[in-house]
């Protein structure tokens, strides 16, 4: 128990202009869940990248298994049984996921293909985590969620001493999340060592023996995993967090968007009526899959409407194409920073601008004020507490949560009349939680509507207005005032539509 699978001594890595880590020490035992926490750009995906293989120190030794190892690439790692999985994916996209989980994973094993043998191994594989994925399909074609799900399943080795997971559960439903926490429990009874990045409380909750909390790529220090909540927030920001959420003011009653009978070609939202009052933050919750993010997309043009209608300030804007919708005041947060927003090797203040580039005062008539748009963008991101706080670094260059700063600043910059906001704080710390949400409830008290799309529970119960709970494509219920409560919304969550017999029997 004592000897520890990994030992790191002094570890650092600079980046230009960022020591990402400054002489980090970590231990990780045999058979515990070592819970890395600290704010976004801390360096905690940096820490495992290098400890998995995937990026070489600066400085710094390693131990596995009480010999010094150098980790010369991922491969180098997986022999001495470090596994990794990252919060940006590494499967190869125009593979199957057979392949990527059986070649990947045991690369000289096979010399010729026998794609049969693949098959069946991935399918093995699969079946043991309880994933329901075809092995055939390419791993292009896959949701986030699948693709997290191969990940896992490929890290997961018979020879495994230290498995690491980076924020694994931000695309999982409650119900695959569920499994994953079952397997980490197993895996830890086995006698691996598991590093685990979260932001969610409850997660650390649920599985930390030990949490290690980072601060600007230093050691702060390793607390038990039974630290309060409040006290391990303190070691993060330095700072003590009185309240997450801020005072709701009072909703408008105006209004902005209506959705009646909405039903999507695809059929993931099926007869949905909502709508969007001035002043307002509504929320939509649900599992994945449930329809809350299809709804939303549908009324911004991203999904094919089959039936029903979308008015937006009293316009039927029903199947209009996103452009369209923008001009009548909506503005769109993509749950999918990857797919659908950042220019990955741009710098982060084009993400910021671009959409926005023809209004004042970035243009002035047709004429493009590059001034001003640094001006602008850079104002929008010191705000977010974007870190480092240079706009003009490659997306690609920031961590996770402050790339998703970098869109949500985007969705913010827009002075709309309607935000749709799918995920807003997905990989988000806790701090910067705090001002975010603080720049949601203004955006309601300077009389916008304001939806949140959300799977975090505490963000439905204590920043919305009204709620209304998706379960399999319908809306289960509208719920205000103390119904908006966590028995309430689960129940609603797990509904499926019309009661069938044998739920009554
Ligand atoms: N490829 C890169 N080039 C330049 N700087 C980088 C690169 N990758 C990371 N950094 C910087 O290193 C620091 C640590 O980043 P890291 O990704 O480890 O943070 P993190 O703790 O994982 O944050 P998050 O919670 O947002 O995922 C940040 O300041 C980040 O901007
Ligand atoms: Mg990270």
């Amino acid at each position: 128990m004592t000897e520890p699978v990994l030992r790191v001594r002094g570890l650092t890595k600079k980046y230009p202009g960022v020591t990402a880590l400054d002489q980090v020490d970590f231990d990780l035992r045999r058979g515990e869940v070592h819970v890395l926490f600290g704010e976004n750009g801390a360096g905690k995906s940096t820490l495992i990248s290098i400890v998995s293989g995937a990026q070489r120190p600066d400085g710094g030794t390693i131990e596995a298994g009480g010999r010094a190892v150098e980790l010369s690439g991922v491969a180098a790692a997986r022999a001495l049984g470090i596994s990794a999985v990252f919060q940006e994916f590494s499967l190869m996209p125009t593979m199957t996921v057979a392949e990527n989980l059986v070649m990947g994973s045991e690369p000289g094993r096979f010399g010729f293909v026998d794609r049969r043998r693949i098959r069946r191994l991935a399918r093995e594989r699969l079946d043991e985590f309880g994933f329901r994925i075809a092995p055939d399909r390419l791993v292009e074609t896959l949701s986030r969620a699948e693709q997290q799900m191969v990940e896992i399943a490929k890290a997961f080795r018979p020879e495994l001493s230290v498995l690491i997971l980076d924020e694994p559960t931000a695309s999982l439903t409650d119900e695959e999340a569920e499994r994953l926490f079952a397997l980490v429990e197993e895996a830890r009874g086995r006698g691996i060592g598991i590093i685990y990045i979260t932001h969610r409380m409850a997660e650390i909750r649920r599985l930390a023996d030990r949490v290690t909390v980072l601060r600007d790529g230093r050691l702060v220090t390793t607390v038990p995993g039974d630290t309060p909540d409040e006290q391990l927030i303190n070691l993060m920001t330095g700072r003590v967090v009185e309240d997450l959420y801020p005072e709701l003011p009072v909703p408008g009653t105006d209004v902005v968007l209506a959705a009646r009978g909405l039903t999507t070609f695809d059929g993931s939202v099926r007869n949905a009526s909502f709508e969007l009052r001035a002043g307002e933050i509504v929320g939509f919750a649900g599992l994945m899959g449930s329809g809350k993010s299809a709804a939303a997309r549908a009324c911004f043009g991203l999904e094919r409407v089959d039936s029903g209608t979308v008015t937006i300030a009293g316009q039927d804007l029903t199947g209009a194409k996103p452009a369209a919708v923008m001009k009548s005041g909506v503005v769109y947060l993509p749950s999918d920073r990857k797919q659908e927003g950042l220019f990955l090797e741009r710098p982060l203040r084009e993400t910021v601008t671009l959409p926005w580039l023809r209004r004042a005062p970035m243009s002035t008539g047709p004429l493009l004020r590059p001034g001003r748009e640094r001006a602008v963008a850079g104002d929008m991101l010191r705000r977010m507490q974007l870190s480092p706080a240079d706009p003009e670094r490659p997306a690609a260059s920031y961590s996770g949560g402050n790339q998703q700063k970098g869109l949500l600043g985007r969705a913010l910059l827009g002075e709309c009349t309607t935000y749709l906001l799918d995920e807003p704080t997905v990989g988000v710390d806790v701090g910067a939680r705090v001002t975010i949400y603080e720049r949601i409830v203004a955006l309601a008290r300077a009389g916008s509507a304001v939806l949140v799309v959300s799977s975090e529970l505490p963000e439905i119960l204590h920043l919305c207005h009204r709620v209304y709970v998706f379960s399999h494509g319908q809306i289960t219920a509208e719920l205000t005032g103390a119904d908006i409560n966590e028995e309430m919304i689960l129940r609603h969550m797990m509904h499926w539509g019309e009661p069938a017999a044998k739920d009554i029997a």
